[in-house]
């Protein structure tokens, strides 16, 4: 019987959305999920994806199985997004790729595949902070876990002495989760030269790197940037794994629409994954959902959509750029105590304030705004209409 099942705590960042929810106060104010929003607090169906369900609707496709690897046309468009279309990887045929369940499931695909080919003891490293589900699912998949150094608390900013010293101290052959892009939560990514000194230590030490790549457009606005450190890793000769997901950039969250890419040495090492991947995968979800990835292969396939959807990440990234200065501003107003000029200097969807936990406690209980209890604001969550309230607040937590 279940007696010995203890209660678990509830989901760090799902959890907030059913306060809100419940929340009856009239200014209350959703800081929690990672999920764009536009200037009127509403969720934005992305116009190049209502066109790619028309496309999609009137074709009247069948509603049959899917491979077990997903829908080749959209993995094939995803993985050359991740890897620029001129990419040798690709050209050699040595990058495996499926289609998962959103982001989660490609880590989680990844992470068991992996688990089952290395020796057991195998750490996970994952950067100090890092998003909640992360140690759920590595630990799930039987890994032991680890925390790198990532963030400085003094700086705002990236403590990559401490993170190159972390890497150097694991054991040799570790896994490393990386950011691709837009670190979730802090916002603070490295710098290419950065990227360039953990690609060193990342090769002396063996090190096996697994990128998550959530947020690829939502940097700088440019998916090709975005990928810079990907690219730059496989130019260098690693192999590695990708978890990429297209719930926020194409505003798919409920579609789950994902990928799980592996760039091998080779393209027969590439085959033998490919096997190996299918068998977890085959376990796992037997086979990929259809819906949200006709959506997204439709776009990615059309010319036409695909620059539309490029004019889309801009129009998003940049109404968060806008919300960064004005909070910022309106901090700086109030003269709230404090440099708040990491607000702008942080990237993608978060911003990493710097509040407490009980601070946090303070701005949800008496101010009914809903954030991490890390101190992480989801930048998209505020809006010329609400983005005084929130300054107004956080002045009122960090006086008190
Ligand atoms: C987040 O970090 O808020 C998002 O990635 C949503 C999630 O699944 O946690």
């Amino acid at each position: 019987n279940f007696t010995e099942v203890p209660l678990a705590p509830p989901d760090a960042i799902l959890n907030l959305s059913t306060l809100y929810k419940a929340d009856t106060f009239v200014r209350k104010v959703d800081l929690g999920v990672g999920a764009y929003r536009d200037n009127n607090g509403k969720p934005w169906v992305l116009p190049v994806v209502r066109k790619a369900e028309t496309i999609v609707f009137e074709a009247q496709p069948e509603h049959e199985y899917l491979p077990i690897g997903g829908n080749k046309s959209f993995t094939e468009a995803a993985s050359k997004l991740l890897l620029g279309s001129d990419s040798r990887a690709l050209q050699d045929n040595r990058v495996v790729s499926f289609q998962t369940i959103s982001g989660t499931g490609a880590n989680f695909l990844g992470a068991t595949f992996l688990h089952r080919f290395y020796p057991k003891g195998t750490k996970v490293l994952l950067s100090n902070p890092t998003w909640a589900n992360h140690k759920n699912i590595f630990t799930s998949a039987g890994f032991e876990i680890q925390d790198y150094c990532y963030y400085n608390p003094k700086t705002l900013g990236l403590d990559l002495d401490g993170m190159l010293t972390s890497l150097r101290n694991a054991p040799s052959r570790s896994i490393v989760v990386l950011h691709a892009c837009a670190h979730n939560p802090t916002g603070v990514d490295p710098t290419p030269e950065q990227w360039k000194e953990i690609a060193n230590v990342m090769q002396e030490k063996n090190h096996f790197p697994f990128f998550d790549c959530a947020y690829q457009g939502f940097a700088s606005g440019d998916l090709d940037r975005d990928a810079f450190a990907i690219r730059y890793f496989v130019e260098r000769g690693f192999e590695l794994s990708i978890a990429q997901s297209f719930a926020k950039n194409l505003g798919l969250y409920g579609e789950r629409v994902g990928c799980y890419h592996v760039v091998a040495h080779s393209a027969q090492l590439a085959q033998h994954v490919q096997s190996q991947v299918a068998r977890a995968s085959r376990a796992i979800i037997s086979n990929p959902p259809l819906y949200g990835a006709r959506i997204a292969d439709t776009v990615l396939n059309s010319p036409e959509l695909l620059a539309e959807w490029k004019e889309h990440l801009i129009a998003m990234s940049g109404r968060i750029m806008a919300m960064r200065s004005e909070l910022r501003d309106q901090l700086v107003q109030l003269g709230t105590p404090g440099n708040w000029d990491h607000i702008v200097n942080q990237i993608g969807m978060f911003s990493f304030t710097g509040l407490n936990s009980n601070q946090v406690e303070v701005m949800k209980n008496k101010h009914h705004i809903y954030m991490t209890s890390n101190g992480r604001i989801s930048m998209a969550g505020l809006s010329t209409g609400n983005v005084e309230y929130v300054a107004q607040a956080i002045d009122d937590v960090v006086r008190h």
